[in-house]
């Protein structure tokens, strides 16, 4: 008997011993298929490459594909647990031929597989055809050498396998184990088919066809083969069981549960066990790719089965939170093939509890509620609105009621539920529309009621594909808009970030064909729709069309350095400068990120310095950026510091990063909704670029990262080698010589006012000659290029030569001219010199002038009449007497 991992490993050697390239599997959550919420066969990944709008290195491939359904159109919830064969979670082995192969190596490979390397009983088997297919038909006599009565021709849709509505498609060929007439159950096509006794354990689809729309089915480039065999059946056949539920995998989580739990089990409890082993998996893995619960789309898938799988720990009286607790018996189990369960174990561990902790507390009071309920009730249905209060007060998603009913033989009225719903909507949207300025953005709330919030794939992806589901064009919900128009597409879902929390929102293109939308900036809507505003460059988009939508990857790339830059900043900072740095505004753009915080005073240079080389260590140290979903409380006991401006629910995003110490293992942990590097290195380089005030008491940092801080320190250096070799000086030696130099400058000056006032005042000792104007020394004189602020020295001095008399001195500067009178205080009873300099600055064409009576200062625009305004001054002396 083999184990479930052997049974993995020997598929996958034996197609890849026979030319096909080993794929791993895709993450559940499947990118390239807006329509579809959850990977749920193994051809999906691969949908593009069977219509040829991809290519790969590759024609023949094999994979174990992780699938889920639940959701959306295969929804396979509401029987597990009650069923041998039905999970939410499955792995789906199977081989493919894109153009290469087909049905005769798709029916040799899947007889010489199943019959030698897994060994089973060649007269167990029983294969389908369909009804007209006569080449797989003698192919199985051929091959197999089946007898006739072994190969059913099956004409109904079970042999004829599509994806969905849309996409690739073709006639298939199934398997069947017949695990023995101990089993109720007949052969495929008799009426006892869905008895147990015949189970289809592996279905080979010939590709022929894509189903374009309902009506219009067009021919594959080449035909193709895809299979599909679920692991856990055939596990099942070759563990000698018909029952999925006792295979080794499952045995050990079911164990797990039992221990956890403390719920023995037996026939009563059986189901419950096989719900929490089979939804422990599928939340396990979804968290793994990326979904964490929430209230919309694919969040809220996850988390239905969540609580699902809570209700049935409930109910086998558990006492402690289980399903974390199990998470190490999945990681043993399953790990080894799916690594990036292990590298999430924390996060998953850390969901699974939260998740189970917050809804506990409103389990007993919900289920207390619907025991009354039911006691109440006369018919076998209950009233809708009692589903939808449980729904709304306590978090019971409508499936969870459904399942907490079902063992008493009762239903809900889902008719009445979805009409109480309606009316929750309705209120809500009367209560907001009335408020004030939010009713010109009425039409965002149309569209969230219509199509529900946009879910965000751009943590993990920078391409996906989205279903167009609004447009919107000068504030009104359009059909279509075409090239050249301006407009905002919405779609299903996107890779395209919005922007909040100070990161700015994503730039790129959404594609479909040849039309294209270049979409300028992405703004957050009613706080869960995603607007891509932008312009159609070519072709048209209308409504349910499904694009390609590609993140500008570059911008984005620089928007993430720059972003968990900041957190690295926000903490350099409080440790270098206080506890008290808070942040007071944000704003993360691809090209330069800034920071506001709270401190009195400006940052020194040498602080700077401190923060950048403290930023940079962190970086260098390179460890992985860690994102969880927390309560609010848990956040902060982590140590997260809030976001500026942020609103919380129940739970936050936090997002940790870079070692700590005892008391704090990691450097920063925030709040934070914002995309971010995967490892610190990341960021390359950080520098900051200014440091200034933004208002008393709050201070900007501006900073670059990257490329951008690696080009801003190239050129300072440049700046700094040019400039030195300019003097011929090394970098080294700059600073020395530029004070030298600039003292040599300061001494040159002084000297040279010297020399100009010695050169003004005739340069004699004797100094210039006055005259005698009516009994009073006066000594007149035009300076040319002497500094206005050197006249008054100039004019001390000349006082000092004269020892009794009246100075004017005017200098000319640049045209202008600037007066000034000196008296010696003898002269004072006599001669005022503020009168004087009004005088002279008359005759410059000055108005006014002031000073005291011993010192008067004056200017005037007209220095050419510098010489008449000493004579004007002369015969005011004169005058004076
Ligand atoms: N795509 C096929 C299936 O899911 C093999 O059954």
């Amino acid at each position: 008997m083999s184990g479930t991992n052997e049974i993995r490993k020997t598929f996958l050697d034996f197609f890849a011993k026979n030319g096909h390239e080993v794929v791993p599997s895709a993450p559940l959550v499947p990118l390239n298929d807006p329509t579809l919420m959850f990977v749920n066969a193994g051809m999906v990944p691969f949908k593009n490459v069977f219509t040829g709008a991809e290519t790969r290195g590759y024609t023949q491939a094999t994979s174990s594909q992780k699938c889920v359904r639940a959701g959306g159109k295969h929804n396979d919830l509401d029987n597990v647990g009650y069923t041998a064969r039905h999970h939410t979670f499955f792995e789906m082995l199977g081989n493919f031929s894109f153009g290469d192969y087909f049905k005769d190596q798709a029916i040799s490979h899947a007889w010489e597989l199943i019959t030698k390397d897994y060994g089973i009983d060649a007269s167990r088997l029983t294969v389908t055809v369909y009804h007209d297919d006569d080449v797989a038909y003698d192919l199985w006599r051929k091959i197999a050498g089946l007898p006739e009565e072994r190969i059913i021709r099956i004409a109904t849709n079970d042999n004829f396998w599509s994806m969905g509505d849309v996409g690739p498609c073709g006639p298939c060929s199934e398997i069947f184990y017949d695990h023995g007439d101990h089993i109720w159950g007949g052969p495929p096509g008799s009426p006892e088919e869905d008895g147990d006794r015949f189970v289809e354990i592996w279905n080979l689809v010939f590709m022929q066809y894509e189903q374009r729309a309902a009506d219009n089915r067009v021919e594959l480039p080449r035909p193709s083969i895809d299979t599909g065999m679920g692991l856990e059946r055939i596990s099942a056949v070759m563990q000698g069981t018909h029952d999925n539920y006792e295979i080794d995998t499952f045995r050990r989580l079911i164990e797990a549960s039992v221990a956890a739990t403390g719920a023995i089990e037996n026939e009563d409890t059986g189901a419950s066990h096989r719900v929490i082993a089979d939804h422990l998996r599928a939340c396990s893995f979804l968290i793994a790719d990326g979904v964490l619960p929430s209230n919309e789309g694919r969040g809220y898938v996850l988390r239905r089965i969540m609580r699902r799988a809570m209700r049935h720990a409930h109910l086998l009286g558990a006492k402690d939170l289980v399903m974390h607790q199990m998470a190490p018996t999945l990681m043993t189990e399953m790990g080894q093939a799916f690594p990036e369960l292990v590298r999430a174990e924390k996060l998953i561990q850390e969901t699974l509890k939260l998740e189970e902790d917050k809804f506990r507390q409103m389990l007993d009071k919900g289920l207390r509620l619907l025991d009354d309920e039911v006691a109440k009730l006369s018919g076998d249905t209950l009233a809708g609105d009692v589903a939808f209060k449980l729904y709304d007060t306590f978090g019971f998603p409508l499936d969870l009621t459904q399942d907490a009913l079902r063992a008493q033989k009762l239903k809900v009225d889902v008719a009445g539920f979805n009409t109480s719903m309606d009316e929750q909507r309705a209120k809500a949207r009367a209560a907001w529309s009335g408020s004030g300025d939010a009713a010109t953005e009425a039409i965002w709330f149309d569209i969230h009621d219509q199509c529900g919030a946009t879910e965000f794939v751009g943590y993990t992806a920078e391409q996906a594909d989205g279903q167009v589901v609004a447009i919107v064009k000068d504030g009104e919900i359009v059909d279509g808009v075409s090239a050249g128009e301006e407009a905002v597409i919405l779609t299903n879902q996107t890779p395209f970030y919005a922007e909040s929390g100070g990161q700015m929102g994503d730039t790129g293109i959404l594609q479909e064909g040849e039309n294209r939308f270049a979409v300028k900036d992405t703004a957050k809507k009613m706080g869960t729709l995603h607007a891509h505003v932008g312009k159609v460059e070519t072709g048209s988009f209308s409504n349910d069309k499904s694009v390609v939508m590609t993140v500008d990857g570059d911008r984005r790339r620089r928007l993430r350095a720059n972003h968990s830059a900041t957190h690295v900043l926000h903490e350099a900072m409080r440790q270098r400068l206080g506890e008290h740095i808070t942040q007071k505004g944000s704003l993360v753009a691809p090209d330069k990120l800034r920071f506001d915080v709270s401190h009195p005073k400006a940052i020194t240079e040498d602080e700077i310095a401190d923060i950048e080389r403290l930023v940079n260590a962190v970086i260098r140290e390179n460890e992985a950026v860690e994102t969880r979903l927390l309560s609010y409380d848990a956040a902060i006991e982590a140590g997260a510091m809030a976001l500026f401006g942020e609103k919380y629910g129940d739970e936050v995003r936090v997002v940790s990063m870079g070692q700590g110490d005892n008391a704090k293992p990691n450097f920063s942990v925030e709040l934070c909704g914002g995309t971010h590097v995967k490892r610190l290195g990341d960021i390359g380089l950080f520098t900051i670029t200014s440091e200034s005030a933004v208002s008393s008491g709050v201070r900007r940092v501006e900073a670059l990262t990257g490329e951008a801080a690696f080009e801003y320190l190239m050129h300072q250096q440049r700046l700094l080698k040019q400039t030195a070799a300019s003097i011929k000086a090394s970098p080294e030696e700059l600073l020395d010589r530029v004070n030298a130099l600039l003292s040599d400058r300061k001494a040159l000056e002084k000297e040279l006012t010297d020399a100009r006032k010695k050169a003004a005042m005739g340069g004699g000792s004797s100094g210039p000659a006055a005259k005698d104007v009516n009994g009073v020394s006066y000594l007149g004189q035009v300076l040319d290029g002497v500094s206005p602020k050197d006249l008054r020295g100039i004019a001390d001095d000349a006082k000092k030569t004269l020892g009794s008399g009246v100075v004017a001195l005017i200098a000319v500067n640049d045209g202008k001219a600037a007066v000034l009178i000196g008296v010696t205080d003898d002269l004072l009873a006599t001669h005022n010199a503020v009168d004087l300099v009004r005088i002279g600055a008359a005759a410059v064409g000055g108005k006014g002038g002031g000073g005291r009576p011993d010192m008067a200062q004056a200017g005037g625009p007209d220095g050419s009449n510098a010489a008449a305004a000493l004579v004007a001054i002369e015969q005011a002396i004169a005058g004076d007497k």
